[in-house]
């Protein structure tokens, strides 16, 4: 018989995994460091029938009340590598495990450009590509070179192509079927000691005015100093960022919503025909920024981050999150998607 590695844990509370700090509990927990802790859990699953959710730093999903009744898997893999060539271009692949925000303070330290933009994104290395976090004009398929994943129909590794990964906004492979058998082990990006300067954001042009001498580093401290002032404190409050995705509208729809307020509403430009509008400024008109009904509420400085203040549910978020959704729909005829992963089985 072969020597089990993983531990198996029982009735783990999956709100002291997850930063919204809500869900029930995990009837089994496993928290994996190697490829093959890994293979071993999925096979401890696929024997007894269970259902698996591979957990990241759970900075973006909220579990039912119900928990999950099956395996979660944490993904503990660790380790970084780097190869940087005479021209100053670097390929630097890290594991799943890895806390995100570690390896962009440890790319910015070296002076390698490319992950600065995505400075203090909480989560894991693994859940970047999964959902293709972004943030200041960068999402983080811009700099991914390739995905390594296993297939845990096949318990084989396959390495993804960024086309094969399938990215979109806050969306890849992995969030569908094709590639719901995919398990990501590890990441590689593209880094360079050259700089590539992404400033355009409305909120780093505002910081930065027009300076062309910005370093690296002080785009870190600029994106920090901004997300300390409109994000809440992890350590303070349950929250997931971003608790919807900007809605993608017919141009049309968004003339419709200017005449109907009788103000210009902002929007990005999508493609000849669609617009996005930043779901935080419809909010902010429709009186939720600060808004707070119970323990859930809208964020004072951020309207599109829902918080969960302490002693809530699941249930009471899904329900303040429908309160918002209702309204929208109603006021503005535009229908809003949550961006954090909500999780029942
Ligand atoms: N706005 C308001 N009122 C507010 C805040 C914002 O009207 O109180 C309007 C302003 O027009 C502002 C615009 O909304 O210019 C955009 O706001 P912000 O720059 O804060 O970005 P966002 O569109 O609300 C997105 C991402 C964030 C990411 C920021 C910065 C999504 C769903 N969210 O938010 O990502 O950090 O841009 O790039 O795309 C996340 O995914 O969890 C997340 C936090």
């Amino acid at each position: 018989m072969s020597k089990l590695f993983m531990q198996v844990q029982e009735n783990i509370s999956l709100a002291e995994h997850t930063t919204l700090r809500l869900g029930g509990l995990a009837r089994f927990f496993i928290s994996v460091h190697s490829v093959e802790e890994l293979r071993e859990a999925i096979s401890f699953a696929q024997k007894n029938e269970y259902p698996i959710y591979v957990l990241g730093g759970g900075s973006n999903v909220l579990f039912s009340d119900m928990g999950w009744n099956g395996v979660v898997i944490q993904m503990s893999l660790l380790g970084r590598s780097y190869d940087e060539d005479s021209r100053g271009d670097a390929q630097v692949v890290a594991c799943a495990g890895e806390i995100w925000d570690q390896l962009v303070e440890e790319t910015v330290g070296q002076g390698l450009w490319g992950l600065e933009n995505l400075s203090r994104i909480p989560g894991t290395v693994g859940a970047a590509p999964v959902q293709n976090i972004g943030a200041y004009g960068v999402e983080v398929k811009d700099v991914i070179d390739w995905v390594e994943v296993l297939d845990t129909t096949t318990n084989r590794l396959h390495v993804l192509s960024v086309t094969e990964c399938a990215f979109g906004y806050r969306d890849s492979i992995f969030k569908h079927k094709e590639g719901s058998a995919y398990i990501v082990l590890r990441v590689a990006f593209r880094l360079s000691t050259h700089p590539s300067r992404r400033l355009e954001y409305k909120d780093l042009y505002e910081y930065f005015g027009t300076r062309t001498d910005v370093s690296v580093k002080e785009v870190r401290e600029a994106i920090n100093k901004i997300r300390d002032n409109k994000f809440p404190s992890l350590a303070k409050v349950g929250t997931a960022g971003s608790f919807f995705k900007n809605p993608t509208v017919r141009k049309s729809v968004h003339k419709e919503l200017e005449s109907w307020l009788d103000a210009p509403v902002p929007c990005y430009i999508v493609d000849t025909d669609h617009v996005k509008i930043p779901l935080a400024w419809i909010l902010e008109r429709l009186g939720w920024k600060g808004k707070r009904l119970g323990a859930m509420g809208c964020w004072e400085n951020q309207p599109l981050v829902i918080v969960h203040y302490g002693g809530g549910t699941a249930g009471e978020l899904i329900l303040f999150a429908r309160t918002i959704m209702k309204e929208v729909q109603e006021k503005t005829s535009i229908k809003i998607v949550p961006e954090v992963n909500i999780v029942t089985n």
